[in-house]
């Protein structure tokens, strides 16, 4: 993801947020990865945004930037997350959503880089709240994703959904808290920090062909895990156990390590179903009709243990929203 060049340290971005918030990024020299080596974009010809379309359009995902550059980024958008000009009249509800997406992952990207700290992990859930908000807002789900798909990733509106569903989930718990629905939304925040597009689209044709999954995407949760575990004071456990278990399944056929039912909480299990029940929705293209089908594919793998008792309080969350 990064390297040394002429004693720059470099952070990838991704070019998709550049091209959405070019103005965060005026002036900024920016390198691309080719051939096994970092080369330095000339704009001499064009501008930066053609260049950058340019790339995009070829397959590239990422550019480089200096770490001083990035920290100036990251200044910039703490300032436009402010309160005072985040909910400024005159900013469009796209922009915000768009501008939430970017701070989730130029978030993601600095945690892989340098690691997590205390004011990046704040500006994610920030972000989430924000994007928490306008969900809460939004006439229904399907009408949320449907407004913000053209200035927000698929996997940022499946974490924003996920949130949704997992809070509503955790709500039918005796045992639920404010700081155990926290928890539970910071592993939806950091479970997939060392993914991207690419790996995002492998995992995706895994999950509906099966074959095989590229080591990298395979331990995903294991990485993250590592990366997140060097800063054990800002992560609680029970965030990273549930994103070590978040593709497991209790029949051990789940990934990375293929743990069975006795190995689950009732957390991670609730976690699981919400976000498997997240993608089905996605995958359906939020089609009512289907709900009963993706709630009996769901049962058919994620059974006993604590997998009953989350299926069933996520039922009765469909069940509800079905009936309103
Ligand atoms: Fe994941």
């Amino acid at each position: 993801m990064y390297s040394r060049v002429m004693n720059l340290e470099l952070i990838a971005i991704p070019i998709i947020h550049v091209l959405k918030h070019q103005n965060l990024f005026e002036g900024i020299e920016a390198h691309i990865f080719l051939n096994d080596k970092f080369i330095k974009l000339n704009y001499a010809d064009e501008s930066y945004q053609e260049s950058l379309e340019k790339l995009s359009s070829k397959g590239m995902v990422h550019i480089y930037i200096a770490k001083t550059d990035f920290n100036n980024v990251m200044l910039q958008l703490q300032t436009r997350m402010a309160n005072n000009k985040f909910y400024d009249p005159l900013t469009t509800e796209e922009l915000r959503a768009s501008t939430c997406n970017t701070v989730h992952e130029l978030s993601k990207a600095y945690i892989n880089r340098l690691g997590a700290t205390p004011e990046v992990l704040e500006m994610m859930k920030d972000a989430n709240q924000k994007m928490q908000k306008i969900l809460d807002q939004s006439p229904g789900i399907f009408a949320f994703v449907k407004r913000f798909k053209a200035t927000c990733s698929e996997e940022y509106l499946k974490i924003s959904v996920t949130n949704l569903v997992l809070t509503m989930t955790l709500n039918k718990f005796p045992w639920k808290s404010h700081l155990i629905v926290q928890k539970s939304m910071m592993a939806s925040l950091l479970c997939d920090i060392t993914m991207n597009s690419k790996s995002f689209d492998a995992l995706y044709h895994y999950q509906s062909q099966g074959g095989e999954l590229d080591d990298d995407v395979a331990r995903h949760p294991m990485l993250a895990s590592e990366i997140l575990n060097r800063k054990r004071d800002l992560i609680p456990s029970e965030t990273i156990t549930i994103i070590e278990q978040h593709h497991e399944r209790p029949d051990g056929k789940g990934f990375p390590n293929g743990i069975t039912t006795t190995r689950f909480n009732q957390l991670s299990a609730v976690f699981i179903v919400c976000q498997r029940f997240v993608d089905l929705l996605f995958k359906n293209h939020f089609d009512h009709k289907l709900h009963h089908e993706m709630i009996k594919e769901l049962q058919k793998v994620y059974h006993g243990g604590h997998f009953d008792k989350a299926m069933d309080a996520l039922i009765s969350v469909v069940e509800s929203a079905e009936s309103t």
